[in-house]
């Protein structure tokens, strides 16, 4: 049987005729990758898919990769091993990285609890294009929410390896911005995020090389 190695040797990279760049003129905007992190039930999804219909409605293109709906697809042969959670964010990077070349602002939500895992998508994109939002709440308001019952059925033994209860979560060292949502309202924690996207100019047709 052919290695996967050699056959890598015989793909050679297609430069896209339309690039990143050409994309971000016509989208009159910057493409981004939004990332956020946290335990499950601290927001990740609420602030992700929240964003993103703020920045929809002013015109931007934009898409959210979202933990729970991925799994369902791309990422439904995986479960919740140390490993297969390795290899879940290692295919939302690649996914991100395309979404990054398509032009688009990315709005991520996976707990993606291991610093090494996220380190390695951060360095799958160009230095700046990644931004680390960590959605801290503490476990206790998490399990109070529960919104989908699942640290009561992990506190039971039902679900295993249930991150903050059966499975490690490492929170980032030093996040581009990390947002208390036990103390935030939404709208608060959306103008958190703007602020920083208009920081960074993202957001600025002015600041796109032509
Ligand atoms: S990650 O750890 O690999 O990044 P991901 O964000 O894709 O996780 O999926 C997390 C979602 O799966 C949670 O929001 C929760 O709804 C569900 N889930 C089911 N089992 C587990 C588990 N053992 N640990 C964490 N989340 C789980």
């Amino acid at each position: 049987m052919t290695s996967v190695l050699s056959q890598k040797e015989h793909i050679v990279w297609h430069q896209p005729t339309i690039t990143r760049e050409h994309r971000e003129r016509q989208n009159k905007h910057k493409s981004v990758i939004i990332w956020f992190t946290g335990l499950s039930g601290s927001g990740k999804s609420t602030l992700a898919h929240a964003v993103e219909a703020y920045l929809h409605q002013q015109g931007h293109k934009t898409f959210v990769l979202d933990g729970d709906n991925i799994r369902h697809g791309l990422c439904a042969d995986l479960g919740f091993s140390d490993q297969d959670r390795q290899e879940n964010i290692r295919r939302i990077g690649e996914t991100a990285k395309l979404m990054l070349d398509a032009g688009i602002i990315t709005l991520s939500a996976f707990i993606s609890p291991f610093a090494k895992d996220r380190a390695i998508v951060r360095r799958l994109m160009p230095a700046g294009d990644f931004i680390e939002i960590y959605c801290y709440c503490p476990l206790a308001v998490c399990e109070t929410r529960d919104v989908k019952g699942l640290y009561k059925k992990a506190r039971q033994g039902e679900i295993k390896q249930f991150t903050g209860i059966s499975s490690p979560y490492e929170a980032p060292e030093q996040p581009e911005l990390t947002l208390d949502t036990s103390r935030l309202s939404v709208e608060e924690s959306i103008a958190c995020i703007v602020e920083l996207l208009n920081a960074r100019t993202v957001l600025r047709t002015a600041d796109i090389t032509e």
